[in-house]
């Protein structure tokens, strides 16, 4: 036994983690930024000067927590408590057997050929917001990414026939319901408060009513039959490898709007700091219309064309370093553990934390540089496999890596090829790091045609 402390790594005192705990709920990465840079890549602290946490940027640590003994680190109460309140119970957030069995299940929607299959649609998808794209006005990028993203994962996940509507009503219902489980992840002592002045009664409606669009969408593609391949068809289809049988629609909801959460803001996010790195480095801009005319010419984006944009795919994994959309994974150890010698008792909130890793001085150079370089093969040898982790690692890492990338890609090197873009004010943007790491503050971008 471990008598209840982490003994064994720099800590901040208790009361300092107290008194920090207010800039904590603003902006939780700028505290352990401070804490990183006093105390090294592993440190522990009492989180809201209460909760035994312990957090690492050092790959072996964080490769231990993910693989190596990944059994003993089961996703954070934080997490899956106020999720299953409006989630239900699905890929995302649940453990052991159950997740395996819905993994198995879901990643083959996400296997190269069904990416394949569903690329024309999303550069339909694409096309047809770029028809109605305005350029004569100043553009926020991240309501316009937001909008781009919800129209895209929505109809790889429901098809054609979900109208943008409905799919703007269920990303706001998302967006809506998220503030509010960050609300009381920050603020647990208001947690009777939101539910005697109707506040929890209200989001839980909201949800509903989102839960009724996605029903009608599923009972109808029941009925219908199956057109298209997207994921409705997969989810309704496909039989589990132990029963034969096909998911309930309770448990097709469910995961169909954990997938939307998972896959929408994510890239959102990251594709709107994509855009912002461009702007402030536009050597990069013309270097990847060079880029894209070399490999597309004149013709249509394609599938195959994507693969071939090595450039733009190392500008996207800069950003994806500088910025990741998770910048921390949260987990907690079920028993006592000693990882890269440092004792964990069992209850330890244990943080890979992501954004630091990918700022850490011992595995980057230079790391505050935007710096597509790093990237090319030659750079990335002798660099830790877990130095770089914008989508986790181990076998819990992002389902939908593949397909967002893809997305990414289409999105930016069609705009990238179309036009221009300047940012309207040359103030460095901060982060807002709430779930996910967003800009604080808008950034807005004149487009001109090429
Ligand atoms: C830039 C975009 C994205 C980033 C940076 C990202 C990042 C991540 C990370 C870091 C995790 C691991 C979380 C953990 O271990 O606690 C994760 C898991 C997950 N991601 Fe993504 N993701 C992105 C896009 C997507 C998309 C497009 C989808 C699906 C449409 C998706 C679906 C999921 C799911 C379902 C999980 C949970 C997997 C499991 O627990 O087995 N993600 N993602």
């Amino acid at each position: 036994m471990f008598e209840g402390r982490i003994t064994n790594a720099p800590h901040i005192p208790r009361a300092q983690a107290f008194l920090d705990s207010g800039d904590m709920i603003k902006n939780p990465v700028q505290v352990f930024e401070r804490y990183r840079k006093q105390l090294g890549h592993t440190f522990t602290f009492h989180f809201g000067g209460a909760r035994r946490t312990v957090v690492s940027t050092n790959p072996a640590f964080i490769e231990y927590v993910l693989r190596g003994n990944r059994e003993n680190f089961n996703k954070s109460d934080i997490q899956v408590e106020r999720m299953v309140e409006f989630q239900g119970k699905g890929l995302v957030n649940s453990h052991g057997e159950a997740w395996l069995r819905q993994r198995r299940l879901l990643a083959r929607g996400f296997q190269a050929d069904r990416m394949k299959s569903l690329f024309p649609m999303q550069a339909d998808v694409l096309a047809d917001i770029m028809k109605g794209f305005d350029s004569s006005d100043s553009v926020e990028m991240h309501q316009l990414m937001v909008r781009v993203t919800l129209r895209m994962v929505g109809k790889s996940l429901f098809g054609r026939s979900m109208g943008d509507t409905e799919l703007e009503q269920i990303g706001d219902t998302i967006s809506t319901i998220q503030a509010f489980i960050v609300r009381q992840i920050v603020q647990p002592y208001k947690m009777p408060w939101f539910r005697i002045s109707g506040q929890s009664e209200k989001h839980q409606q909201l949800r509903r009513e989102a839960d009724q669009i996605v029903l009608r969408h599923i009972k109808a593609r029941r009925e219908e039959g199956t057109g298209e391949s997207d994921f409705l068809k997969l989810l309704l289809e496909t039989p589990y490898h132990d029963t034969g049988l096909p998911m309930s629609e309770e448990q097709v909801l469910i995961e169909s709007l954990q997938l939307m959460v998972a896959g929408n803001e994510t890239s959102s996010n990251a594709l709107t700091w994509i855009f912002y790195l461009l702007a402030r480095h536009p050597a990069y801009i013309t270097q990847m219309q060079e880029e894209i005319q070399e490999v597309m010419g004149e013709g249509e984006i394609t599938y195959e064309g994507l693969q071939n944009l090595s450039l733009s795919r190392r500008v996207l994994d800069e950003a994806l370093r500088l910025y990741p959309p998770f910048w921390m994974i949260d987990r907690i150890a079920l028993t006592d553990d000693e990882i890269c010698g440092i004792h964990v008792p069992a209850g330890t909130l244990v943080v890979p934390y992501i954004y630091g890793t990918h700022r850490n001085p011992e595995i980057w150079d230079d790391p505050e540089t935007f710096d597509p370089s790093r990237f090319e093969p030659a750079n990335k040898k002798g660099r830790p496999a877990l130095g770089y982790i914008p989508f986790g690692a181990g076998p819990r890492v992002c389902i939908g890596k593949n397909m967002a990338v893809m997305q990414m890609l289409l999105i930016v090197a069609s705009f990238v090829r179309s036009y221009d873009f300047e940012l309207e004010n040359d103030t460095p943007v901060g982060i807002r790091p709430m779930m996910l790491l967003r800009p604080d503050g808008p950034i807005k971008m004149q487009f001109r045609p090429r």
